[in-house]
């Protein structure tokens, strides 16, 4: 499928997701959250695809917000539906049951914060700039900033972020726990495919297992531990755990065919 403001590839079972409005430091206007929307939709049932890396085009940004263009008519009704339907797009990129690694390689600012907050991990350039500026033009994160960001980095760091708008660079993020590693520029997407190779070479019954479980930690722990308990048994049913574990007690690599 073509788009308008996405480029997309697969190589070795991981696709590649990039943004591509560079002219807009990669702002989300409304059809590239619309292609969003259909590209991951598309990925759910894609049998070549077993990980995503997301990026942005350009030196400059990951995604540098949501349009702000598309902004000033919004009254009371159509704010709703707008945060709603950004908030579905999203959803869908943490639902998939493929793991989503975002490489921000530069600004990701307001949605493109919320962007990377949806991924399940997040590898950052050392030039990334993190930043909820909303209420620097009277509103606030609409795309799930206000719950993802508190529950990933604490109340107190989120709010601090959201009230002042204050931009946290690369060191920080790390320190803070709002990304998982810090690269130079020039291995970032290297080391994102590196990293989503990692995961590709294991068993995906139990990857994707991994991904519902831990899912279910904002859940009350009897109920995420039941679904851990239900995962795991899932698991055990599967082609893979026999052949990860005989391959372990053969001394060999495991061949796992993903069943
Ligand atoms: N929405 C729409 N356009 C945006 C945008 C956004 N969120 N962020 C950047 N752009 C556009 C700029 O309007 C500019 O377009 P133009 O060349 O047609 O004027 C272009 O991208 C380049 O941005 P510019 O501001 O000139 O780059 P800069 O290096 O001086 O500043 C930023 C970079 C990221 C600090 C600045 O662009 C910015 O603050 N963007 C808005 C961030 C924001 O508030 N996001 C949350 C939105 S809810």
């Amino acid at each position: 499928m073509n788009y308008q403001t996405l480029l997309f590839s697969v190589e070795n079972r991981v696709g590649i997701v990039t943004v591509n409005r560079p002219d807009k430091l990669n702002a989300l206007n409304a059809v590239a959250k619309d292609e969003l929307r259909m590209l991951f939709t598309a990925l759910r049932s894609d049998p070549l695809v077993d990980a995503v890396v997301i990026t942005g085009a350009g030196e400059k940004a990951f995604v540098a917000g949501t349009d702000i263009r598309e902004l000033t008519a919004l009254d009371a009704a159509s704010g709703v539906e707008f945060a709603s339907r950004g908030q579905a797009v999203f959803d869908l990129i943490e639902q998939l049951d493929k793991p989503v690694i975002a490489a921000v390689n530069g600004y990701a600012l307001g949605g493109g914060c919320e962007l990377a907050l949806a991924c399940h991990l997040r590898l950052a350039s050392e030039k990334a700039r993190f930043g909820q500026p909303e209420v620097s033009l009277g509103i606030i994160p609409g795309y799930g900033g206000t719950q993802r960001l508190a529950r990933l980095i604490g109340e107190g760091r989120a709010l601090e972020m959201i009230l002042t708008g204050v931009q946290v660079d690369a060191a920080e993020a790390l320190r803070i726990g709002l990304v998982n590693k810090v690269f130079p520029p020039a291995e970032l997407m290297v080391r994102a495919l590196a990293t989503a190779q990692v995961i590709v070479s294991m068993g995906q019954v139990a990857v994707r297992a991994a991904l519902k479980a831990v899912h279910a930690a904002g859940l009350p722990l009897p109920e995420g531990l039941g679904i851990e308990a239900e995962q795991f048994g899932r698991c055990c049913a599967s082609d893979d755990f026999h052949e990860g574990t005989r391959a372990f007690l053969e001394k060999r690599k495991p061949a796992f065919r993903n069943r």
